[in-house]
């Protein structure tokens, strides 16, 4: 047998790109390739770009200059970018950066094996095709490995929602939902090798509308199937559009155990007028109406929001509505980020951009309000006796990282056989970001 070669993966951005490096590496794994964690020795390095804030592609460059020793010293080194910038990049990358070898959109990746076998000392390739195949057909082969107690399965891809902010439906183009059975039976095989949570991944997930043995199934639907597979003990889905998120999904919240109760809704802004010209077709009165229309199914839901500060023509007062409305949500953990001009939206050529360090005020004090509802959640179950998968060894000695079903980690002492197993814990204090419990009966 060969030498096995060595792959290094760096991996960018959102769950979706890190469920995509893991399926490239086990497309490679058939190929010959093992993972390593360190660049210096491997015969093939992939950086899984994304595109979605700052300036991506110049991040990429000077990371891939960084990579330049390593290929003066093995020229048959093989580098490739995929990922988001690759496919916004395309054969630019490699006019900037000759040393790249492929550059592979994330619509190709079941053509990576091929193409890595066909570039080096010369020859480079750029495939950013969006084909009528499934992608993801190719299920690992080989033994059963084991795998951590929580996976990512992308069940949708791409997004026809054009909010004017985003590169998504540009770089992953329109949406796609994968076939119910082959999403059902890639999760059966995760539950076989020690799976007990799966997040189901789509840029818009509740969108999903795959087809089914029985007509198309919605999220819904995939959702209850799902909750049928004895040993899958948890269900998450991520991200979802509000305008997607129908009664059925709703209800499904309320009625099934295994559908944990955390949803991240992004709503990106609380003025109406925002909100039109981000091209979100929904109005905070509605997306409110909404999460209370959820609070009804299943009332301890955490939610978990995105927020944009300083899109064009935002205004004290138009800030200020974010700020209502997070006060009027009170989200139990978030994500914002200071609007970033991304070249090719309809938003990065408006007149009306935000000063910088208007933004940065403007981040900040949002982000102290969501903070502060943050804590409050978190201090809310302080006390309490929760359920928690432990997922995996903590940094103190005999400590246990796990989830709440709220999603938020929590750190106890426990046997580590009990990894993979959802045990009862009583949360004794809360910290930045997690919280500490005890064990109990
Ligand atoms: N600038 C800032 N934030 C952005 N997001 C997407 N595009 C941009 C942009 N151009 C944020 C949105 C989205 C999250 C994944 O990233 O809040 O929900
Ligand atoms: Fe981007 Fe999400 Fe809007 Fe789609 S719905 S365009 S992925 S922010």
């Amino acid at each position: 047998m060969s030498e096995p070669k060595k792959l290094f993966v760096k991996t960018y951005g959102c769950q979706m790109n890190v469920y995509d490096s893991e399926r490239m590496v086990s497309a490679l794994g058939s190929d010959g390739y093992t993972e390593v964690d360190t660049p210096e020795d491997a015969d093939m390095i992939l950086l899984n770009t994304c595109h979605i804030r700052e300036k991506a592609a110049e991040k990429i460059y000077s990371e891939l200059g960084r990579f330049r020793p390593l290929k003066n010293a093995k020229p048959d080194l093989k580098i490739g970018v995929t990922g988001c910038v690759a496919q916004a990049e395309g054969q630019e990358i490699i006019a900037r950066q000759p040393m790249v070898d492929l550059v592979v959109g994330p619509q190709a990746y079941h053509r990576l094996p091929d193409m890595a076998a066909k570039v080096g000392n010369g020859k480079t390739l750029v495939d950013t095709d969006f084909p009528e195949e499934d992608k993801f057909d190719h299920l690992p082969r080989g033994p059963k490995m084991k795998r951590a107690p929580s996976a990512f399965l992308t069940v949708q891809e791409g997004c026809d929602k054009f909010c004017a902010f985003c590169v998504v439906p540009y770089t992953r183009g329109a949406e796609v939902s994968r076939p119910a059975e082959k999403i059902m039976a890639e999760a059966r095989d995760l539950v076989e090798r020690g799976v007990r949570e799966i997040t189901l991944l789509g840029q818009n997930v509740n969108a999903y509308h795959g087809a089914g043995p029985d007509g198309v199934w919605s999220l819904a639907r995939l959702i209850t199937e799902l909750a049928k597979i004895e040993n899958l003990l948890r269900i998450r889905f991520t991200t979802s559009h509000p305008n997607d998120m129908d009664q059925d999904l709703i209800d499904a919240h309320g009625t099934l155990d295994k559908l944990m109760p955390y949803l991240h809704l992004p709503v990106q802004a609380g003025s109406d007028k925002i909100l039109k010209a981000m091209n979100r077709k929904h109005t905070a009165e509605s997306y409110f109406a909404l999460i209370e229309n959820i609070r009804a199914a299943r009332p301890d839901i955490a939610l978990s929001g995105d927020f944009i500060v300083g899109f064009p023509g935002e205004t004290e007062e138009d800030f200020q509505a974010t700020l209502d409305l997070c006060e009027k949500v009170r989200y139990a953990q978030a994500y914002s980020f200071k609007y970033s001009e991304r070249p090719g939206t309809p938003a990065a050529d408006r007149k009306t951009q935000v000063p910088e360090d208007v933004k940065s005020e403007r981040l900040a004090r949002l982000q102290a309000l969501l903070s502060k509802h943050q804590a409050e959640f978190q201090e809310s179950l302080v006390g309490k006796t929760i359920p928690v998968l432990l997922e995996k060894h903590g940094r103190l000695d005999g400590q246990l990282i796990g989830r709440s079903e709220y999603l938020l980690p929590v750190h106890v002492l426990a046997n580590a056989e009990k990894i993979g197993t959802i045990i009862n814990v009583k949360v004794e204090r809360s910290d930045r970001n997690s919280l500490s419990a005890r064990e109990v009966e």
